[in-house]
């Protein structure tokens, strides 16, 4: 056997991802799709909603173009009816469900002064509720097969620091990072594992949305190397690859955790990198002089 032969067994057998069945909410754009094409790429069975006609359209394509064995269905995953109608095909389909992956999210920048009670509504529902919806369905389908399994919910490096301006999303992702940690507890005798990946800045067309702008800024990337100690945003393979991890058997004895793909930003608090100064947790001099001489 090749040295490559054998390393593509052991991650066969370590990952036992091959032939399980994963749901996943928002799996046609974004990090969603680089998800669901990656769990698809290890063997796994792929069940997604999505409610982005033109991602489902690519996504299909790919999938029909691999020869996977799919299921998409058009909807907003935030309709308990949309997720009764998505776990019911799976379970028609497939007879079983191993992995969910809560992947929709997303919000807007405001302060939380004037906001309105819609407002908080339309991201506590988007945030918080979904998972909740779909954690009430996986759980009885993946305790049927008796084998385990994996949920995996989406939160944000913002649901584990404060954000202003983003108070209630922040909020509704904290709060899916400590339904987390008790639904953990109460499925471990089950072999179900529940775990958060938390990422910071991924380029996505969501996360575009929301910095519309900041992006086109002459010191955007000198920007992400004094805030990002790996000096670089996340990829969607960053992020995707902590999913299959936590997907795969290589993970079997983790849960009620966050994995953090952030490039260090959550570890960093509050400490920045600045160009020839190094770390400082507060302005270098020669950004405070060039403050002080502009009378501020
Ligand atoms: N991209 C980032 O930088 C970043 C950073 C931190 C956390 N996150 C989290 O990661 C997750 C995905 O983020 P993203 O940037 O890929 O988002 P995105 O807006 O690109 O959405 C991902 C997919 O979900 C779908 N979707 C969104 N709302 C839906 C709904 N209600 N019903 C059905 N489908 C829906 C979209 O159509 C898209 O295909 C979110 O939970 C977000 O909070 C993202």
């Amino acid at each position: 056997m090749s040295a490559a032969d054998t390393a593509a067994a052991w991650w066969a057998e370590r990952s036992d991802l091959a032939g399980r069945v994963a749901i996943l909410t928002g799996g046609a754009g974004g990090l969603g799709e680089m998800m669901t094409l990656d769990l698809q790429a290890n063997g796994c069975k792929v069940a997604i909603v999505d409610r982005d006609e033109a991602a489902i359209e690519a996504i299909r394509s790919e999938l029909t173009t691999r020869g996977a064995d799919f299921l998409i269905h058009v909807g907003d995953a935030r309709d308990p009816d949309v997720l009764d109608a998505l776990f019911a095909a799976t379970a028609e389909r497939w007879g079983r469900l191993d992995i969910l992956v809560n992947i929709v999210g997303g919000t807007f920048k405001a302060p939380f002064e004037g906001s309105t009670p819609k407002a908080w509504d339309t991201l506590l529902r988007t945030n918080l509720m979904h998972v909740l919806h779909a954690s009430s369905r996986a759980i009885p389908a993946i305790k049927a097969g008796g084998r385990g399994g994996s949920i995996i919910n989406i939160t944000t490096i913002e649901g584990y620091r404060a954000a202003p301006n983003f108070a209630v999303y922040s909020a509704a992702k904290a709060a899916v990072a400590q339904f987390t940690r008790s639904l953990s507890l109460e499925l471990a005798p089950d072999g179900i594992r529940v775990n958060c990946v938390a990422p910071d800045l991924a380029p996505t067309p969501g996360m575009k949305k929301i910095s519309a702008g900041v992006e086109n800024s002459m010191n955007y990337e000198l920007g992400q190397q004094v805030a990002i100690p790996m000096g670089r945003t996340g990829t969607m393979t960053d992020i995707s690859d902590v999913v299959v991890f936590l997907a795969s058997g290589l993970s079997k004895y983790i849960t009620g955790s966050t994995l953090h793909p952030d490039g260090g930003t959550f570890t960093s608090a509050g400490w920045f990198n600045w160009p020839g100064d190094g770390y400082g947790n507060t302005l270098p001099m020669d950004v405070m002089r060039y403050l002080e001489q502009r009378g501020e």
